[in-house]
C-alpha cells in the first residue's frame, strides 16, 4: 500500500464536507466585499519567493519544495498565495489599471516543516489580496471581513495586531534594536544570534522562552513609529473599538514573512493546541513595486483551512433529494428518463439493483433521502410510481408523467 506523504493528508468524507462549508461560507462573504476570484499557479520559478517573502526567512531558507525542471529552470512549490497573485497582478498589467482590484483565491500550500499537530507540509489557504487601496479604512474593513467569516463558521477567535512601521520609521528602529540586542548577544538563543545580522525584527518573535524574558526589554516599534504610521495605527484601534471587536496589541507580532509594512495582525484560537494561529495578514504597500509593478499598496490576509476544520460548527443535516428504486429487473429502465429529469431540480440517487421494498427504505435511509420513489410490476404496468416522504411519512402513488 502506497501511503501519503509525511505531513500531507487526504481530505475524506466529514473533512472534505467541512473543507466545501469553509471555502463556501468564505466565498460568499469575500464576494460581498467586492473580491473576485484569482487562480494563480501552484508552480513558480523561486526567485518569487525569495525577492517577496524574503531570503531571510524560516519559509524561504528552509521550508520549500524547490526543484530544477526537466528545463533545468529553478522552480518551487508555492508556500503561500500572495506572491502569486502579486506576480499575476503585475504580469496581467493590472497595476496598470485606475481601478482598484481585489482578489480571492484558495487552494494547497506547500511548506517543508516538521509535522505536527496544526502544522502540514500540503495545507489549504483561503486568501483575499486587495490592491490599490492605501487608507486604513481597507485594513479595517478586512479584519471585519475575516471576524464575519469565522463567526458565519461559528468559531471563536482572538485578534492581535501590531504596526511593522514604514520605510522611514522602519530602518532607524531596526538600527536602535540592532544595538540593544548586540548588549544580550551572550544570552540569546543560537537562531536569534544569527538573525542579528540577516533579520533582526524576527528576533522578537523567537519562542524560546530566555530570549523572550530579554525582550521585555527591547525597544518597541510602536513607540518609534512616523506621524503617518502612527496616526494610522491609532485609527485603526480606534475603528476596532467602535466595532466592538477586541484585539491585544503584540508588539513582538512581526509575522514570518518579510513583505509587510504598516498593519500587521493574527487570528489566533486556544482550543487547537499549540499551532494556534488560524489566520493571518498585513499591508504590503512595497511589494507591487519591488516585484516591478507600478507602485500599489497592498493588503491581505490568509485563514489556515485545515487549522479551521475541526472548529467549524457544520450546519444541520437535513433530509435531501430522492432515491429511486426498482422491485423489477423490467422496471430499472423505466427510471432512468425520470432521474435525468429530477436532476435538473434536486439531487437523485438511482439503486441499480432491483430489490425488496425493505432493502429500498434501508437505501433511501443511508443516503438521507426526502422521498423514496419505488416503481413495481404494478407500478409499471400502470405507468406510475409509489412516493414516500421521509420527513412526514405520506404516501402516494401517481402517474410518471406527474412526478
Ligand atoms: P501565514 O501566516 O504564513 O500568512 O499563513 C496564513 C495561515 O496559514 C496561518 O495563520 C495558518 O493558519 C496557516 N498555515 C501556515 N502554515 C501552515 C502549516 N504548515 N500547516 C497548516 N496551516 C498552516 C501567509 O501565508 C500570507 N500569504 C497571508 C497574507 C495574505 N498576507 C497578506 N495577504
Amino acid at each position: 500500500m502506497i501511503n501519503p506523504l509525511r505531513g500531507m493528508k487526504d481530505l475524506t468524507f466529514d473533512e472534505s464536507q467541512r473543507f466545501v462549508h469553509i471555502v463556501t461560507t468564505a466565498t460568499n462573504i469575500a464576494k460581498k466585499y467586492g473580491y473576485g476570484y484569482i487562480e494563480t499557479p501552484i508552480l513558480e520559478e523561486t526567485a518569487l519567493f525569495k525577492r517577496s517573502v524574503g531570503e531571510s526567512s524560516d519559509i524561504v531558507g528552509k521550508e520549500m519544495y524547490q526543484f530544477e525542471d526537466k528545463g533545468g529552470n529553478d522552480v518551487c512549490m508555492r508556500p503561500e498565495g500572495t506572491a502569486g497573485v502579486v506576480r499575476a497582478f503585475i504580469h496581467g498589467k493590472l497595476d496598470r489599471q485606475p481601478v482598484k482590484q481585489k482578489f480571492y483565491y484558495y487552494g494547497p500550500m506547500f511548506r517543508y516543516e516538521r509535522p505536527q499537530k496544526g502544522r502540514l507540509r500540503e495545507f489549504h489557504q483561503f486568501g483575499c489580496e486587495s490592491f490599490g487601496e492605501g487608507s486604513v479604512y481597507e485594513d479595517f474593513t478586512i479584519i471585519i471581513m475575516i471576524s464575519q467569516i469565522f463567526s458565519e463558521l461559528g468559531i471563536g477567535f482572538d485578534l492581535q495586531i501590531n504596526s511593522l512601521g514604514c520605510v522611514e520609521c522602519m530602518p532607524p528602529y531596526k538600527q536602535n534594536l540592532v544595538g540593544f540586542l548586540r548588549e544580550t548577544q551572550e544570552e540569546l538563543c543560537e537562531d536569534c544570534n544569527r538573525r542579528i545580522d540577516t533579520n533582526p525584527i524576527r528576533v522578537l518573535d523567537c519562542k524560546n522562552a530566555t530570549c523572550q524574558s530579554l525582550l521585555a526589554d527591547s525597544p518597541k516599534l510602536i513607540h518609534n513609529l512616523c506621524i503617518s504610521c502612527d496616526s494610522d495605527f491609532i485609527k485603526l484601534t480606534g475603528l476596532l473599538d467602535k466595532a466592538g471587536i477586541k484585539y491585544q496589541i503584540d508588539t513582538n507580532l512581526v509575522r514570518g514573512l518579510d513583505y509587510y509594512n504598516k498593519t500587521a495582525f493574527e487570528f489566533v484560537s486556544n482550543e487547537i493546541g499549540s499551532q494556534s494561529a488560524i489566520a493571518g495578514g498585513g499591508r504590503y504597500d512595497k511589494l507591487v513595486e519591488f516585484l516591478d509593478g507600478k507602485p500599489t499598496p497592498a493588503v491581505g490576509f490568509a485563514i489556515g483551512i485545515e487549522r479551521i476544520m475541526e472548529l467549524v460548527k457544520m450546519p444541520e443535516v437535513t433530509r435531501e433529494g430522492i432515491y429511486l428504486g426498482a422491485m423489477t429487473e423490467e422496471a430499472i429502465e423505466a427510471l432512468f428518463p425520470v432521474a435525468t429529469a429530477k436532476r435538473k431540480e434536486t439531487k437523485v440517487t438511482l439503486e441499480y439493483a432491483s430489490k425488496g421494498f425493505k432493502s429500498h427504505m434501508k437505501g433511501a435511509d443511508k443516503v438521507n433521502a426526502r422521498y423514496c420513489v419505488l416503481i413495481g410490476e404494478k407500478e409499471l404496468e400502470n405507468g406510475t410510481v409509489w412516493v414516500k416522504d421521509l420527513e412526514t411519512k405520506e404516501e402516494t402513488t401517481i402517474s410518471i408523467e406527474a412526478f
